[in-house]
């Protein structure tokens, strides 16, 4: 544990959202994939507001090509609020004005997508040298949840980077990065100890996946530009967070807090879908034909 990290309040928070989303295919040709709707707004509104209701309010997006749906979202559109305002729709009025009041949004191109730690190495110079937060623009997590406020606390307390990880099914580990973990005494967080980003089932290290929420320290983007590219070819967090995870001086070390709620993976057809009807299912306003609607279709099946 180090001093010089510690308690230096975090209030920025990454989002890359540079992706090229081939899993998505044709529908993410023009769009990029954190602009599909769940329900009736783009998955990476809900990516914002998260990072918002932690207390991160500047989020700095890492855009790639389709850089200006993403910027139009967040902006005001005045004509649109004047039409709704003279109309009286207070209600869709609020949502439009909701997105444009979410905190202080910039933005930088990746340029090429050479992968995610190449993304989060674009930050650089924004974050500066003060731990951050990076939250995947397609990895939804259960707003109920208090993941993020739970690892910022973790990085404040051990002055490291600490990762969200979910265990998950043996056979499903190689579709994620790996942890292998150790209790830390006394506390409700794990100790990282190796990672391996997408690992054959036989050679994973433990069941623990990592899902999309860091807490960075900011010695990652150093690690980052010395990082060769991995697997797929492009430059890998994992791999740069497995070289944090065994170092021991300041701001090193990585740390796991294990997340047991609810997340959906947007870029991934089926976890998108299933995404869209728990939570409509869960809204005042279509939860109830919803759910009616569910009950008949799967009695049919
Ligand atoms: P993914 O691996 O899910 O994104 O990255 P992808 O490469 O777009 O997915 P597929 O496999 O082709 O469908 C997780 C997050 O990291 C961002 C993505 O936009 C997504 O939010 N990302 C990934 C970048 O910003 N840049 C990259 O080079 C890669």
């Amino acid at each position: 544990m180090t001093e010089t990290n510690v308690s230096r309040a975090i209030t920025k928070a990454v989002i890359p959202a540079a992706g090229l989303g081939t899993r998505f295919l044709p529908a993410t040709k023009a769009t990029p994939k954190e602009m599909l709707p769940v329900v009736d707004r783009p998955a990476i509104q809900y990516v914002v507001q998260e990072a918002v209701d932690a207390g991160l309010t500047d989020v700095l997006m890492i855009t790639g090509r389709n850089k200006r749906a993403l910027e139009d979202h967040f902006d005001r559109v005045p004509t649109l609020e004047e039409q709704l305002e003279d109309q009286g729709k207070d209600k869709l009025l609020r949502s439009v004005r909701d997105t444009n009041d979410l905190g202080e949004i910039h933005y930088v191109r990746q340029g090429d997508p050479k992968g995610l730690g190449h993304a989060v190495l674009r930050a650089k110079v924004h974050v500066g040298n003060e731990p951050f937060a990076v939250l995947l623009g397609d990895d939804l997590i259960d707003e109920k949840d208090d993941l993020l406020s739970e690892m910022v606390a973790v990085q404040q307390k051990t002055g490291g980077s600490v990762i969200a990880l979910m265990e998950v099914p043996e056979d499903q580990i190689s579709a994620y990065g790996c942890a292998a973990i150790s209790q830390v005494e006394g506390e409700n967080f794990f100790k990282v100890s190796e990672l391996v980003e997408k690992p054959a089932v036989e050679e994973a290290p433990s069941n623990y996946a990592v899902i999309g929420r860091y807490v960075l320290a900011p010695q990652v983007f150093e690690v980052l530009e010395n990082t060769a590219p991995g697997r797929g070819g492009e430059i890998q967090l994992t791999d740069a967070l497995q070289t944090l995870a065994k170092g021991e001086s300041e701001g090193e070390g990585v740390y796991g807090v294990v997340f047991k709620g609810r997340r959906f993976d947007t870029g991934d057809k089926l976890s998108y879908l299933k995404a869209n009807i728990i939570l409509a299912a869960e809204r005042e306003d279509l939860g109830p034909d919803l759910r009616a609607w569910v009950k008949e279709f799967a009695a049919e099946l």
